[in-house]
C-alpha cells in the first residue's frame, strides 16, 4: 500500500465512461470553464476555445465524426470540443506551446469536474475536417482534443463492467518514478 497521499481528485480521476443519464447544469458548465479559463499559458496567450455539445441531435452528428472505437461518447452528458488558432501560439525553437497551453487548460477543467463528481474521457480519434464542418468551426482553428463528460452511473453492473474494462486496458499502469525522474543530471540517482 502506498503511503503517498495525493489530492482526492488526483487519486480518483480515471477516464471512466459508464455515465448515467444525468445532465450537467448551466451553473456547473460555467464553473468548469472558469477552471479552464484560470489555467496558465505561455505569455498569457490563452489559446484554448471550447465548443460544448449537449443537445442530443448535435451530439449524434458529432459522434458520427468520431473514430468507431470512440462510440462510448454517445453516452456523455456533454462533449467539449477544444479548439485553438495556431496564430495564438508562442512558438519557440520549433515548439508549439499553444498545444501545451491547451492541455493545461483542459487538465484544470478535468480536475474541477472530478471534484464535482463528473468523470471525463478525452479523445483524439476523430475526423477533424468533418468535425469542423458539423460544428461550423472556421478553417484556421485546429481541433486539439474532444472530451466527454458525465456523472458516473451508480448501477453495480455498470460500475463492475467499467472496472473490468479499466483493468483490461491497463489504464492504471504508470511508469515507475525512477523511470521518469532524474536527480542533478540526466539519469542521476542521488537526491
Ligand atoms: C490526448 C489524449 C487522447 C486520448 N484519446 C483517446 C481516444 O481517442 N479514445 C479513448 O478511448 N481514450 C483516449 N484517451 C484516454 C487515455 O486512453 C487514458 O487517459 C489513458 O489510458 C490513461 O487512463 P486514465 O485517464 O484512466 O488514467 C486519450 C487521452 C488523452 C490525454
Amino acid at each position: 500500500m502506498s503511503i503517498i497521499q495525493l489530492l482526492p481528485e488526483i487519486e480518483e480521476r480515471s477516464s471512466i465512461t459508464n455515465w448515467s443519464s444525468k445532465s450537467i447544469s448551466e451553473e456547473t458548465w460555467e464553473i468548469l470553464f472558469e477552471a479552464a479559463r484560470r489555467a496558465p499559458s505561455s505569455w498569457n496567450r490563452q489559446p484554448a476555445r471550447y465548443v460544448v455539445v449537449s443537445e442530443e441531435n448535435v451530439k449524434k452528428s458529432v459522434c458520427n465524426a468520431l473514430h468507431r472505437t470512440n462510440k462510448w461518447a454517445e453516452k456523455a452528458a456533454g462533449l467539449i470540443v477544444q479548439v485553438a488558432d495556431p496564430v495564438d501560439d508562442d512558438r519557440l525553437d520549433g515548439k508549439d506551446y499553444y498545444l501545451y497551453d491547451c492541455g493545461l487548460s483542459m487538465m484544470s477543467l478535468i480536475y474541477q469536474a472530478q471534484s464535482m463528481g463528473i468523470t471525463t474521457r478525452q479523445m483524439i480519434g476523430f475526423d477533424e475536417k468533418d468535425m469542423k464542418q458539423i460544428l461550423g468551426i472556421p478553417d484556421r482553428y485546429r481541433i486539439v482534443v474532444i472530451a466527454g463528460l458525465g456523472y458516473p452511473s451508480e448501477s453495480p453492473v455498470s460500475m463492475k463492467l467499467a472496472q473490468i474494462k479499466h483493468v483490461m486496458t491497463e489504464q492504471h499502469k504508470r511508469y515507475r518514478l525512477e523511470h521518469l525522474v532524474s536527480w542533478q543530471k540526466w539519469g542521476g540517482k542521488s537526491k
